[in-house]
């Protein structure tokens, strides 16, 4: 079964929907192998994103991402990952489908209600970085 990582990163824990985007895994048929909050360090935040160091967004990404606590998960099912980047739309919520958590729970593109990994590889690098295996099940 795949499995994926997705953050619902702070302005939608901040806006107190982290139940509804939780149910919207589940409605979609994926189910929750793993959720933990936790506040991000810097050397957390600078880490996962390492891969965007270059970037010119990269600063106020990592400040975003520690300027609260995130909702870290492991989400499993077929496709996972495919499943999970549709049900999130575009990474620009101007440019996300009506329906989708960004489109809905989204501001900007800084603030974009949630991540998700891009590639089932990826997917296992970033499902390592925050749980142990016995964490999930
Ligand atoms: P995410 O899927 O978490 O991956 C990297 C994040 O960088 C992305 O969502 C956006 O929130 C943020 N970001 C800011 N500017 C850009 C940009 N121009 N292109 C891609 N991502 C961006």
């Amino acid at each position: 079964m795949e499995q994926t990582l997705s953050i619902i990163k702070p302005d939608a824990v901040a806006k107190n929907v982290v139940g509804k985007i939780l149910s919207r895994f589940e409605d979609a048929g994926l189910r929750i192998a793993a959720t933990r909050k936790m506040q991000l360090s810097q050397a957390d935040a600078e880490a996962f994103y390492a891969v965007h160091a270059e970037r010119p967004f990269f600063k106020d990404l990592v400040e975003f991402m520690i300027s609260g606590p995130v909702v870290v998960t492991v989400l499993e099912g077929d496709n996972a990952m495919a499943k999970n980047r549709d049900l999130m739309g575009a990474t620009n919520p101007k440019e996300a489908e009506a329906g989708t958590i960004r489109a809905d729970f989204a501001e900007s593109i800084d603030a974009n209600a949630v991540h998700g990994s891009d590639s089932v590889e990826n997917a296992t690098n970033e499902i390592n970085f925050f749980f142990a295996q016995k964490e999930i099940c």
